[in-house]
């Protein structure tokens, strides 16, 4: 089974930023085969990463949804055909963008094989990273169903503090098997001790990192050496058993 690692928090916490950090240093690290997944409905982890992205999730989704039957091909095969080919293969790593969630006329076969698809193609990567929406509505949506290490990040502030439990109380009462979690202080050199929650790390803000954005580069023109990204490293290193 593939180790899933799945980052959440607040809106603008540095969710995307992480989760390329970690692709990149997994990549890196030829730790295995790696699939990023940008569950957010406003995608931009390819784009953090510098990869195109043909299509998403959702697109195959509505797509098989208004499927006539008697075109020669079935719904499963159609689907897991459409999604083959909207994996974005980049350098060490794969990205599937997942799309907008089901609206009201949710069509629960297509759900289905959703669920089923993501399972059976996860498994077939050594790590999958999953960069979640600022709610936790990803997984509550269950198309994941065990996590290796849930990472919620936040700023060390009473807000951070507050959405940190928020997100950890919602998550230990999902049907999800969690091995580990803990938070991870973004732009902070000290984090806030929180009872019943681990502390994973902290990340300081950085310039660099701030300046990527900006500048249109990529998390892998990031220096080898950025402390940000030493601390994702350091991280993984003490995290990931
Ligand atoms: N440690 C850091 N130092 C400096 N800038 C940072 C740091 N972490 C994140 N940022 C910057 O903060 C901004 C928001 O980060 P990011 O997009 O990763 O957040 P997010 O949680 O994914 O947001 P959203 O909820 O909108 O998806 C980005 O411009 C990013 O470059
Ligand atoms: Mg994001």
């Amino acid at each position: 089974m593939a180790t899933t690692i799945a980052i959440s928090g607040k809106g603008g916490s540095g969710k995307t930023t992480i989760s390329s950090m970690i692709v990149r240093a997994l990549v890196e690290q030829s730790a295995g085969s790696v699939l990023a997944v940008d569950a957010d409905p406003n995608s931009c982890l390819a784009l953090t990463m510098g990869v195109e992205v043909e299509g998403t999730i959702a697109e195959i989704r509505d797509l098989t949804r208004d499927k006539k039957d008697n075109d020669g091909m079935d719904r499963s095969r159609f689907f897991e055909y459409g999604i083959q080919k909207i994996v974005a293969e980049a350098k060490g790593f794969d990205v599937l963008t997942m799309g907008h969630p089901e609206g009201p006329s949710c069509y629960c076969a297509a759900n289905n094989l959703l669920r089923r698809y993501i399972d059976k193609l996860s498994n077939s990567y050594d790590f999958v990273i999953l960069d979640n929406e600022a709610g936790m509505e990803h997984l509550s949506r269950r198309t994941t169903n065990h996590v290796d290490l849930l990472c919620i990040v936040a700023e060390p502030t009473i807000i951070g503090e507050v959405t940190a439990k928020r997100i950890a109380g919602l998550v230990s009462n999902l049907p999800i098997e969690i091995k580990q979690s803990g938070v991870i202080w973004n732009r902070a050199d000290n984090g806030i001790a929180i009872d019943g929650i681990d502390e994973l790390g902290c990340i300081s803000f950085d310039q660099e990192l701030y300046d990527i954005a900006r500048q249109s580069n990529t998390i892998f023109d990031l220096d080898k050496d950025n402390p940000a990204f030493l601390a994702v490293k350091e991280i993984l290193r003490t995290n990931l058993s």
